[in-house]
């Protein structure tokens, strides 16, 4: 199972920060996006490069530049915004796609209510943002409208996963790349990740 935990001292620190229950809405927002980044850093250490010569004000420098299959970040609506806005500072030129779901709180199956991606996504390397991957419903619902709409190059990258969402995952969609920053203990009753850091779309927002 290709699952890859990044643990970084300093994405261990500001995870410490991020689920700290006292932290505020500014800085969970700021923290979210700022791990996304380090994330990706690692997360994109096998992009292809190609060969180039730049003329220096000195001399021609032969270089290496990113080639290959272009980049698009899908985000799942709402909390995978804040990963979308990380990772764009990064690779500003991705193209970004957006996937509406929610948990329905009784069932915890993923509802989809919004969909727009790029035209060409078959033809991109996808980066499936979402910081929560709880039971796996929305990560996986994501992956189908992914595919269904051409994508064949996808990694999931998720800030904290449980080890049944990862399973579930894993289990039909057995190739996918997940990449996580923490792989906590479990859920509990309420689907809810434990430690977790309790809902991510209400504290980046301040909903609660
Ligand atoms: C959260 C989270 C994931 C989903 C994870 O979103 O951002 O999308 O739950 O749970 P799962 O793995 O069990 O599907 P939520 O449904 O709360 O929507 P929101 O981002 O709009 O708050
Ligand atoms: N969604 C969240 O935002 N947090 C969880 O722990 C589980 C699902």
């Amino acid at each position: 199972m290709p699952v890859t935990v990044i643990d970084h001292p300093l994405i261990q620190h500001k995870l410490s920060v991020l689920r700290d229950r006292e932290t505020t809405v500014r800085d969970f927002r700021a923290l979210c996006t700022e791990i996304s980044m380090l994330m990706a850093f690692e997360a994109m250490r096998d992009l292809p490069l190609e060969d180039a010569v730049v003329a220096t004000p000195v001399a021609p420098a032969r270089v290496k530049r990113l080639s290959g299959k272009k980049l698009a970040l899908v985000g799942i609506l709402r909390a995978g915004l804040v990963m979308v806005d990380g990772i764009l500072g990064l690779v500003p030129g991705a193209r970004v796609g957006h996937i509406g779901l929610y948990r329905d709180p009784e069932t915890l199956k993923p509802v989809e209510y919004y969909c727009k991606l790029p035209g060409d996504i078959a033809e991109r390397s996808v980066f499936l943002l979402d910081p929560m991957l709880a039971t796996g419903g929305s990560a996986a619902k994501a992956i189908e409208v992914l595919e269904a709409h051409g994508a064949r190059s996808i990694k999931l990258l998720c800030i904290i996963g449980a080890p049944e969402g990862i399973a579930a995952v894993s289990e039909v969609y057995p190739e996918l790349e997940i990449i996580l920053a923490a792989r906590d203990e479990r859920l509990n009753d309420h689907g809810y990740i434990v430690p977790g850091l309790g809902d991510a779309g209400d504290r980046i927002y301040g909903t609660k």
